[in-house]
């Protein structure tokens, strides 16, 4: 079972393309996911977004993942009781044992097929084996001009949140 294992992310080491995981979670929103106002509550977004993003990430590495933070998460407009948000996640750029993924949270009417859009936001996941230890993941192979953007752009935001860690790291230090 364990060579089984082995093999098959030995195998899920090769490149893949951004199609190859990109995800689709789709959530009605009920009573139990609002506010009285009946509006939906921001966590509960939140929730869906990890688990859409996890969604992705699982697909690229074949592997357990943890989510190691979500960058700054606006919600653009209010969602309500009855609405269909549909949560669409992608892997922007794979590094060593971490992948960002993009995940963008739309609402359609059924009734009118209209959407609006609610939410975006990327979120950092770290591939790890039963144990919890941190593992390999395979390249992403950008193919469109977007996702070649989108590439790009991961690469920038990594030396940024990096940055910030360690801004924090040196302050908490300070404040030993
Ligand atoms: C995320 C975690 C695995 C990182 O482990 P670590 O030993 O601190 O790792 P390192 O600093 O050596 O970094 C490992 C990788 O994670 C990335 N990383 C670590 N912290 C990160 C953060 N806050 N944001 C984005 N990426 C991060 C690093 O860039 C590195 O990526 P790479 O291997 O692709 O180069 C660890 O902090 C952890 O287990 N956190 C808890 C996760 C969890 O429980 N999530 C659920 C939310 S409650």
């Amino acid at each position: 079972m364990a060579d089984q294992e082995t093999l098959s992310h030995e195998a899920a080491l090769l490149p893949k393309t951004v199609r190859e995981s990109a995800s689709e979670m789709i959530e009605l929103v009920l009573p139990n996911d609002a506010n009285p106002l009946g509006n939906l509550l921001g966590g509960r977004l939140m929730h869906w977004i990890d688990l859409a993003g996890a969604l992705a990430a699982h697909r690229h590495s074949r592997a357990h993942v943890v989510t190691a933070s979500i960058d700054h998460l606006d919600f653009v407009t209010p969602v309500h009781v009855g609405d269909m948000v549909i949560l669409q996640s992608s892997v922007n750029r794979a590094f060593h044992t971490s992948m960002e993924v993009g995940v963008r949270a739309i609402v359609e009417n059924y009734i009118s097929g209209t959407h609006r859009h609610v939410s975006s936001a990327y979120l950092t996941f770290v591939a790890v084996d039963k144990s919890g230890r941190r593992i390999q993941v395979p390249p992403l192979t950008p193919e469109t001009e977007e996702e070649k953007r989108r590439y790009e752009d991961a690469g920038h935001r990594r030396e940024i949140r990096r940055a910030e860690r360690e801004r924090k790291q040196r302050n908490s230090n300070g404040s030993l």
